[in-house]
């Protein structure tokens, strides 16, 4: 990458974020509040940090807001977050076609509702010509399911090169293609796991663990983490190339 420090240059506009969204049921219960009250508030932290995004010069934002474990939690606990997504798939998608960014969602669809998968399809349609910000949300993702699902479709007599590894991951689930490597990867919430989260697509991602809860993140610590990113100093195995110039 050619920044500098201080001056943010288009190319650095493509940098791909990840964040594990961890510390919403502990921050409630802190509070004395149910569960699902932290996951409102975390609602609230993932359009706060949609909106500081491109100005902190992040091209794509992966969110996981559902993993594939999520289903062993309580019924109750689970149809509220399937109704937060629907809420703000509905709520939010003329705010993304008005800041140009593009949503589209990873992960298995078919255990989701009909009514979910109708306002998925609605929102990726609508949104399909964003260009400032591509915000991916997981949503019943399984890194590993994926990656079996995408050994199982390669050609036992020729088996793929990387580029068209990630192609066969990109496209498992019908998804819009593979999307280029984790830069940075975000955790809040204070624990230092990868929970099945993007493991073909962060092979290099640094790794960014914060001890705040997910309803307190927001633009600061958005742009704490990049700055971090822009000084550590990435080898890919190989020898000294900084990240930041
Ligand atoms: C992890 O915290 C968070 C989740 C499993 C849900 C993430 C969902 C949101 C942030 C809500 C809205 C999302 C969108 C895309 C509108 P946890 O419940 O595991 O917290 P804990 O570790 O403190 O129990």
């Amino acid at each position: 990458m050619t920044i500098s420090h201080h001056r943010i240059s288009v190319s650095d506009a493509a940098l791909h974020v990840a964040v594990i969204m961890d510390g919403n049921g502990r921050w409630a219960s802190a509070r004395g509040y149910p569960r699902v009250a932290g996951h409102k508030e975390g609602a609230a932290a993932v359009r706060r940090t949609v909106e500081a995004a491109p100005k902190t010069g992040v091209g794509t934002l992966t969110l996981y807001a559902f993993s594939s474990d999520n289903w062993k939690r309580p019924a109750r606990e689970v149809a509220a977050l399937m109704r937060l997504f629907r809420k703000h798939l509905a709520s939010e998608t003329p705010k993304l076609v008005e800041n140009g960014v593009r949503l589209t969602i990873i992960g298995r669809r078919d255990r989701l509702a009909q009514s979910l998968q109708a306002s998925i399809s609605a929102a990726e349609d609508a949104t399909r010509r964003g260009k400032r910000l591509h915000l991916r949300v997981a949503i019943d993702y399984s890194a590993r399911d994926l990656l079996v699902q995408a050994a199982s479709r390669c050609d036992p007599q020729a088996l793929p090169d990387r580029e068209t590894f990630a192609a066969l991951l990109g496209s498992a689930y019908g998804d819009v293609g593979p999307a280029r490597d984790v830069d940075l990867l975000i955790r809040t919430g204070g624990e230092h796991r990868l929970s099945d989260f993007l493991l073909w697509e962060c092979a290099y991602a640094e790794l960014c663990f914060l001890e705040c809860m997910w309803p307190e993140f927001g633009e600061v610590h958005l742009r704490e983490a990049v700055e971090w990113f822009h000084g550590r100093q990435r080898r890919y195995g190989g020898l000294v190339t900084a990240a930041a110039g």
